[in-house]
């Protein structure tokens, strides 16, 4: 396949997904803001305590097609984004968007029209477009 998929957050819902997508054949790379779980993941392993989530990312990395990132320009080529920052509700239940936010900021420089981008079903519907 010649998708280049990336995961922006490779979190609960993120990292499993990369390595999914690396497994089923497509060339994968996870971009997160935390340095050790980019080298965690680097290294075959999960920063994530889930023995489903260890198996999945051990079989993910063995491909050769899953890979972690800091460094936003090491995204710019993909084709299909998908977002999964993290987005926590306050004590009146409002989602903090920052994370969201800041994410589409980061790769909004590459998206052009032919790219896909998903964010996650929770944000509210048009977020990440009004951005
Ligand atoms: N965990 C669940 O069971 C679950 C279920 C349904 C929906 N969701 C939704 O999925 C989304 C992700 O949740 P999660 O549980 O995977 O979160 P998480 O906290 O486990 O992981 C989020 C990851 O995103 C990274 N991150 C934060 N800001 C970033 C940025 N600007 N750029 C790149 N990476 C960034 C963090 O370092 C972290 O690794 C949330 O919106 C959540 O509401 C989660």
């Amino acid at each position: 396949m010649d998708s280049k998929v990336c995961v922006v957050g490779l979190g609960y819902v993120g990292l499993p997904l990369a390595a999914l997508c690396a497994i089923k054949g497509h060339g994968v790379t996870g971009l997160d803001t935390n340095q050790f779980a980019v080298d965690k993941i680097n290294q075959g392993l999960a920063h994530i305590k889930d023995v489903e989530v260890e198996r999945l990312v051990k079989a993910g990395y063995l491909t050769g097609r899953l890979k972690a990132t800091t460094d936003v320009n090491r995204v710019a080529s993909s084709t299909i984004y998908l977002i999964c920052v993290p987005t926590p509700v306050d004590e009146n239940h409002d989602p903090d968007l920052l994370p969201l936010y800041s994410a589409v900021d980061a790769i909004a420089p590459f998206l052009k029209k032919k790219i896909w981008s998903l964010s996650n079903p929770l944000f509210f519907l048009g977020h990440v477009s009004k951005r």
